[in-house]
């Protein structure tokens, strides 16, 4: 196939020296069932190769099951991985399986590899090598068939050398490696792929995009870009909206680039200059451009946090309920965990780290309501409202504690006084 129409077909723009050597190697590599390991910073596009390597694969029509070690806490990442037994450890009220069996036949997208914890790379390393692993509080040895693509932005060699990598793992991950330059290090990729990205957001947002002066120009190209291809795509969107039908100079374009600490958090919003305030007010006497803005922004923010939550609550809801409690919730949230891909369970917050988990409580703690009562509850696909979930959640709690109200409200993370309330409202007893 053709370099470009793969580019094309599969999201990954640019055309620099860089960025066309990384191409035929996926190219090259996608087809077979060899071991691919990227390197490369936060938003240089690890996501989108790892997709394309699985689309065009054979495996294609199998799971392709991402995961994201570094966002799973230490203490359930094997039997994520691996899947457990029933009563492997408390709350384990089901036999459930692991990724890599989910995986079978498809792919598995290790990413963050260099943060697995050293007692699981070993386990990592037996199911690479041999396709056979272990479910948590099983001794009945299993098999699976997939290919491995991992990803790390960290230096893996160096880890091996500071005793935190297996050495025998990072060789058996380094067959082939790609490393993903950073946008600063292609930047004759800047503007072509900003201008697809006007363009898209253009005819999304039926906006007209006017240009840039010269100074603008520049420094688009010369800005160091940390979230790399992620934040050239907010940038191009929010000068989209924002500055709707306006000349862009270096003023206006710095307003979008100064400060942006990471992805997705109020640090980044640009700074509203005073003659925005005005310009527009005269077309919408109803709303001041000012709070359009802000409005604007808040919806931006809001639609990343929500597909963010979702990703979170869907492998939340995977990873502790059994499936016949996942066949009981609603469509709506079904469909989530239902994915053809499980996803990471983490919120990508540009160079700065990853937003795990780690604030969910761990497996072993969660105490599920009984199937019986979560179906009666989830009914015919009917979606409780708020008022309803918070009535069930209360009486789950309280039959959980045989009515003892201090460790009730205090699992549901409600002062007592709030729970007694609550009790009243909802005439319970
Ligand atoms: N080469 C590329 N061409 C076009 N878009 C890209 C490219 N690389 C990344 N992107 C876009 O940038 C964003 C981040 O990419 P992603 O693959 O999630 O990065 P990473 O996994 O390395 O953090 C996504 O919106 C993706 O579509
Ligand atoms: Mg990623």
């Amino acid at each position: 196939m053709d370099r470009e129409v793969f580019q094309e077909q599969h999201g990954l723009l640019g055309s620099s020296d860089a960025m066309r050597q990384v191409v035929d190697k996926i190219m090259q590599v996608a087809k077979t069932d060899i071991t691919v390991l990227m390197q490369g910073e936060s938003g240089v596009g690890k996501d989108v190769t790892a997709r394309a390597i699985h689309n065009v694969s054979q495996r294609k029509n199998n799971n392709l099951v991402i995961v994201n070690c570094g966002a799973i806490p230490e203490g359930i990442i094997e039997s994520e991985l691996f899947g457990h037994e029933k009563g492997a450890f408390t709350g384990a009220n089901e036999s459930r399986e692991g990724y890599f069996e989910k995986a079978d036949r498809g792919t598995i997208f290790l990413d963050e590899i260099g943060d697995t914890p050293k007692n699981v790379q070993v386990k990592l390393l037996r199911v690479l090598e041999s396709g056979e692993f272990f479910r948590v509080g099983s001794s009945k040895i299993k098999t699976t068939d997939v290919r491995v693509v991992a990803a790390t932005n960290q230096d893996l060699w160096q880890l091996v050398q500071d005793g935190i990598f297996r050495e025998d793992l990072y060789y058996r991950l380094d067959t082939v490696k790609i490393h993903l330059p950073p946008l600063r290090d292609r930047q004759e990729d800047i503007i072509p792929i900003f201008r697809k990205f006007v363009q898209e957001s253009s005819s999304r947002y039926d906006s007209v995009f006017k240009g840039f002066s010269d100074d603008a120009r520049e420094l688009l190209i010369s800005y160091r870009w940390p979230g790399n291809i992620r934040e050239l795509r907010n940038v191009a969107e929010q000068l989209v909206v924002l500055e709707k039908s306006q000349f862009i100079d270096k003023s206006t374009l710095q307003k979008y680039l100064k400060g942006r600490q990471h992805e997705g958090s109020a640090d980044n919003l640009p700074i509203l200059s005073e003659n925005s305030r005005t310009k527009d007010s005269a077309s919408d006497p109803d709303l001041d451009s000012k709070d359009r803005e802000l409005i604007y922004r808040a919806l931006v923010e809001l639609r990343n946090d929500i597909a963010d939550v979702k990703k979170m609550f869907a492998n939340f809801i995977y990873s502790t309920f059994s499936n016949k409690n996942i066949k009981a919730l609603p469509p709506s949230v079904r469909n989530e965990v239902d994915n053809h891909e499980v996803s990471d369970m983490n919120i990508d917050v540009g160079d700065h780290g990853t937003l795990g988990m780690q604030s969910m409580p761990e497996q072993q703690e969660i105490n599920t309501p009984e199937e019986s009562e979560m179906e009666q509850f989830f009914g015919d696909d009917k979606i409780p409202s708020i008022e309803e979930t918070e009535k069930f959640l209360i009486e789950q709690a309280l039959k959980k504690f045989d009515g003892n109200r201090r460790k009730a409200s205090d699992t549901l993370g409600i002062s007592e006084r709030t729970l007694y309330r609550k009790l009243d409202q909802y005439g319970l007893e």
